[in-house]
């Protein structure tokens, strides 16, 4: 099973287990990061599930639709790195991903 990486908001490293297909919202909420609020669940309407990702996988995620891409532009703490972690099914390609969660809007 790939892994992930999830750096939290006191900047502590976290090492979890990864399953395919999961989302990677899914696997930060599974494994107790409730600073992550994801409110709307994973329906693209909310950007409470918002990360900043590891440069070097910024090119192996999936393009980001305009929906993903507006909520991320009324973010105060949007960079080039951003996504919104809901929208990044969990793939083999990205073993190793490492995001950071991003600071509360
Ligand atoms: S959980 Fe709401 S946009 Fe990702």
């Amino acid at each position: 099973m790939s892994s992930l990486i999830i750096i939290d908001r006191a900047g502590n490293e976290h090492v979890v287990d990864a399953p395919s297909g999961h989302s990677v919202m899914e696997i930060i909420r599974d494994n107790g990061h409730d600073e992550l609020l994801a409110l709307c669940g994973g329906s693209l309407a909310c950007a409470t599930c918002h990360v900043h990702v590891d440069p070097e996988f910024v090119g192996s995620l999936p393009p980001m639709s305009d929906d993903e891409e507006d909520l991320l532009a009324a973010s105060d703490h949007g960079n080039e790195c951003s996504r919104l972690s809901c929208q990044i099914p969990m793939r083999d390609v990205l073993a190793g991903l490492k995001v950071t969660i991003a600071p509360e809007d």
